[in-house]
């Protein structure tokens, strides 16, 4: 059906669900909704296999016990003391005991796991991970090679496909259609790039899984198409994120490209060394050295560096060897790798160390969501007051299970659990063929409006040159170590680059394959997070996880156990709110973890 409401023709498609983000998470609900009976749409800007989980190296984390003893309550409480006390515990738990039938599934769907010897899931070991509460290094990340994400997609697209999902390939999804009485989602306004029409998805669950917003940074691991989409349409319809302060940067990004060298490699036996060629994690984490968590190592590096004990004419990196590993465990584990190296720096990793630099790498905070994927919106009176018809997984989503810092293998893992717990919560929630519900009045007005204005944006300022200010001010002032005078000048920066969108200049008026309108509307989207981020990292006066408060050193359970919320609208206008961390672990056979100190 066509709706000739505006000088856009949009034309309606009516799903039992519709899923936003063909990434790992978004496939697993697509696959898993459709499996069960649901009339299911993906709409994806790339093509489903070109996603970012594809990128994806060392592997994917699940208690399976097949190279030495392990057990889910290890994961769990490994999680826990690598989220630093501020991921939610129930959904933890939910997520470290699901791990074991997910990835059993994922084998028998046909993932190409690599094989141990007798024939079962290689694991390796990773950062933050081990057995008997701390005691010995776990062998729990599952992986196909360094190639494990790719494995996985390619799986869940074929799947899909098996289950007759219907995708809705290069579309752009523009802003949710949300109910301004109910405060329902009713579905997603979408712009095929590829002839340049405008559609509306209806969709009794409308899933979000969009993924990080990576690119608010000018040197990350994230595909320039990590621009958080799901998670600007959300502050678009007055909801709020949560725990935006906490950004990951992974200690080996190569040098300069920025490209990830997994930690794989390092639970493979690779290490790092400083200028004096000392291997300084020693002294940083004596018992987990170069697998302590990730923002131990990234903290330990920056501080090498900053004691002039880096490498290179500049000393401004770290070295990362693998030369000692031989050429088959390279061939067999690390293959990827070893080409990114020779590709992106030049070196030959059986010779050489590869130059690597902390790089911003993952999200931990995003939609804020209950266990079973639906969207909150907290209120004073009930912080998990759900949002009806809406729901958020993987990366664009804080469920929360990495609080303030994810160990590596945990990610996938979480795409995994969440998207399939969305599809088998979406079955409870919908019943196949339901009739939507007339949409009120003119609920798409100034949605179309929103699009026609930045498509006919005639400012000063191009949005490649906007982007660029805005990604210089998040890496420098929102880096590893942050201090209040940095963050409030980061603030007041950042601020006025979100301003400045209102003076954007877009060259391309057309509506067929705008690259020029593509990123001007993934800046939009970027730049009320990179606000949202600078903020809440400013306003958290602590220090916990990924966030490093030179001013504040410690971490302070007594004020700042919670969650933060923060929502900033399209005038750059931001509200701060807080919600209670979950301690509690009912209905799992496994007791909460009471806060304790970090060390490794
Ligand atoms: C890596 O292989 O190091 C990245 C995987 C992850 O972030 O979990």
């Amino acid at each position: 059906m066509a709706t000739q409401n505006t000088a856009y023709p949009i034309t309606e498609h009516n799903y039992d669900v519709v899923v936003v983000g063909a990434g790992g998470a978004g496939l697993r609900a697509t696959f898993g909704m459709a499996e069960k009976g649901l009339k299911t749409a993906c709409l994806t800007k790339v093509f489903p296999t070109r996603s970012h989980t594809v990128a994806a190296q060392g592997g994917i984390s699940a208690a399976l016990g097949n190279m030495g003893d392990d057990d889910w309550r290890y994961h769990f409480y490994d999680t826990i003391k690598g989220s630093d006390w501020l991921g939610d515990q129930d959904a933890i738990a939910y997520m470290c005991e699901q791990a074991i039938p997910a990835i059993i599934e994922l084998e028998h769907y046909g993932v190409p796991f690599s094989r141990t010897a007798e024939g079962k899931i290689y694991q390796r070991a990773f950062g933050g991970m081990t057995t008997e509460y701390g005691k010995g290094q776990a062998f729990r990340t599952c992986a196909a090679a360094d190639r494990t994400g790719h494995a996985i997609l390619h799986t869940l697209y074929q799947q899909s496909l098996k289950h007759r999902a219907e995708f809705f390939v290069e579309y752009f999804a523009l802003d949710l259609v949300m109910d301004p009485t109910s405060g329902e989602c009713l579905g997603v306004l979408a712009w095929n790039l590829d002839d340049g029409t405008l559609h509306l998805f209806r969709g009794h669950q409308t899933v979000l899984a969009t993924g990080g917003y990576g690119r608010a940074y000018f040197s990350c691991t994230s595909a320039h198409t990590c621009t958080g989409d799901g998670n600007g349409m959300v502050m678009r319809a007055g909801l709020p994120l949560q725990d935006m302060e906490f950004v990951q940067f992974h200690p080996t990004g190569i040098y300069g490209a920025g490209c990830l060298i997994t930690e794989g490699a390092r639970g493979e036996g690779g290490y790092l060394t400083n200028g004096d060629g000392e291997r300084f994690m020693e002294r940083y984490a004596p018992n987990a050295k170069d697998l302590a968590s990730r923002d131990v190592v990234s903290r330990s590096m920056t501080m090498e560096i900053r004691a002039g004990r880096g490498v290179g004419k500049k000393k401004d990196h770290i070295f990362l060897h693998l030369e000692h590993l031989g050429a088959e465990v390279i061939h067999q584990r690390l293959p990827g790798i070893a080409e990114t190296a020779r590709i992106f720096s030049g070196v030959d990793v059986l010779k050489e160390p590869i130059p690597v630099l902390p790089t911003v790498h993952y999200n931990m905070g995003g939609i804020p969501t209950n266990v079973h994927c639906e969207v909150v919106f907290p209120t004073n009176e009930n912080p998990n007051n759900v949002v009806p018809g809406l729901m958020a997984i993987g990366e664009a989503a804080c469920v929360s299970v990495h609080g303030a810092n994810r160990l590596g293998s945990n990610s996938l893992l979480d795409l995994v659990v969440f998207g399939r717990a969305a599809s088998i919560q979406a079955a409870k929630l919908v019943q196949p063929g339901t009739p939507h519900k007339k949409l009120p009045g003119d609920v798409l007005t100034p949605l179309i409006d929103r699009f026609d204005r930045l498509r006919n944006a005639a400012g000063a300022i191009p949005t490649a040159e906007l982007r660029a200010e805005m990604q210089g001010i998040m890496q420098s002032d929102a880096a590893v170590f942050r201090t209040a005078e940095i963050l409030t000048e980061g603030c007041q920066k950042i601020s006025a680059m979100s301003a400045k969108f209102s003076d954007v200049l877009v060259r391309d008026r057309s509506l067929i394959w705008n690259s020029d309108l593509v990123e001007t509307l993934e800046l939009d989207n970027l730049r009320t997070q990179a606000v949202a981020t600078m903020y809440t990292a400013e306003n958290r006066t602590e220090s916990r996880g990924a966030q490093a408060r030179e001013d504040f050193p410690n971490r302070d359970d007594v004020n700042w156990m919670k969650h933060s919320l923060v929502l900033v609208d399209q005038s750059g206008k931001v509200q701060l709110g807080e919600r209670p961390v979950t301690l509690t672990t009912e209905g799992f056979d496994v007791d909460p973890v009471p806060p304790k100190a970090r060390t490794y």
